[in-house]
């Protein structure tokens, strides 16, 4: 036989397999989301979401030393208030729970980076990511608030501020926002390409954010649309986004993968709720493996040019890349 091309060479024991390995994960790549709730001594397991919990601030400490133990750098907090209203105004509160928690997290682990998710929709009585008029949700009057929110939790100590609600302009409103009041080191992930999805299920449980009427499909993309995700992100960069965004992730490497090729800015993709929650309820019964299904995933995210994985499983990750070394 004289064949000439013998790719198995490449692959004939582990050693040789890890020096032509082309991507890796890292604990360094993961970030780690948060719900935290108004209200004491509360450690509450979310039904859809085995082994994600909502915390109030004064039982946050013990999540806090996992993600410490675990070597996790960042975390990404979500707030459920106890009262909501028309325009959210719990969101902008100096003493509300995002802002607490992160001055509780600020003055015991300063070094954790703290991003905080920037949306109305957990704290409007009607459940959408913006003010509503007749029915409509508003986009203009939506910045303002939004860049409020911003503000006073920049204040509290967050390092970067992460707005998820896909109104237009909310970027540059909200570095305007920040600039204005001596926060320029405050950086913006933006979630640029978020798709209207239904892979957000059980977030919705677990920050308790689902819309009273409608749907997000006014503001959040058409799953069916790549070239617009490319405009979505040209438009968060013009107006001074640090990060980019593709969420959710695995349905739409193709546009990870697009962001990367793109553009020089960090990408960064959301391994949300409901690939969270597939995972888990398949490996209860059996029927995957879920380190192996997991570790499989993150490296698919990884080969489509994400830099950051925002996940659920960011604690388990951690712990089996320490496995195996
Ligand atoms: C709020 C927000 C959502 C998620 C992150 N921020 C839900 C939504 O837009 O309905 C989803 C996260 C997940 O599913 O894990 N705007
Ligand atoms: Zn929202």
């Amino acid at each position: 036989m004289e064949l000439k091309c013998r790719l198995r060479r490449l692959r004939q024991t582990p050693q040789i397999r890890n020096l032509v390995r082309e991507h890796t994960v890292s604990v360094n790549d993961l970030i780690y989301p948060l719900f935290v709730i108004e209200g004491e001594n509360i450690k509450e397991e979310i039904k859809s979401m085995p082994n994600i919990y909502q915390y109030s601030v004064d039982r946050l400490d013990e999540e806090l030393q996992k993600i410490k133990l675990a070597g996790v750098q960042a975390v990404l907090l979500f707030g459920i208030p106890k009262v909501k209203d028309e325009i959210g105004s719990e969101a902008w509160n100096e003493e509300g729970v995002v802002a607490r928690a992160i001055r509780f997290i600020k003055s015991k682990y300063p070094e954790l980076v703290v991003i905080a998710d920037i949306c109305l929709c957990e704290y409007t009585s009607h459940g959408h990511c913006g003010v509503i008029k007749d029915g409509q949700i508003l986009n203009d009057e939506s910045l303002p608030l939004l860049a409020k929110m911003s503000v006073t939790l920049a204040k509290a100590g967050a390092d970067i501020v992460a707005p998820s609600d896909m109104m237009d302009g909310r970027i540059g409103y909200i570095r305007d926002a920040l600039d204005a009041n001596n926060l320029t080191n405050v950086a913006i992930m933006a979630y640029s390409a978020k798709f209207a999805s239904a892979y957000y299920g059980p977030f919705r449980d677990a920050a308790h954010s689902a819309p009273q009427f409608g749907d997000r499909k006014s503001y959040q993309m058409d799953p069916a649309n790549a070239r617009e995700a490319l405009r979505e992100l040209e438009s968060d960069i013009a107006e001074g986004a640090d990060y980019i965004m593709v969420k959710p992730a695995l349905a739409y490497l193709d546009l990870v993968k697009l962001a990367y090729d793109s553009f020089n800015y960090p990408v960064v993709t959301y391994n949300v709720s409901g690939e969270y929650a597939m995972v888990k309820a398949t490996a209860k019964i059996g029927l995957i493996d879920e380190k192996r299904i997991v570790m499989e995933n993150m490296i698919a995210m990884k080969r489509a040019g994400a830099k950051l994985i925002i996940t659920y499983h960011a604690l388990d990750v951690a712990k089996w890349l320490k496995e195996d070394i």
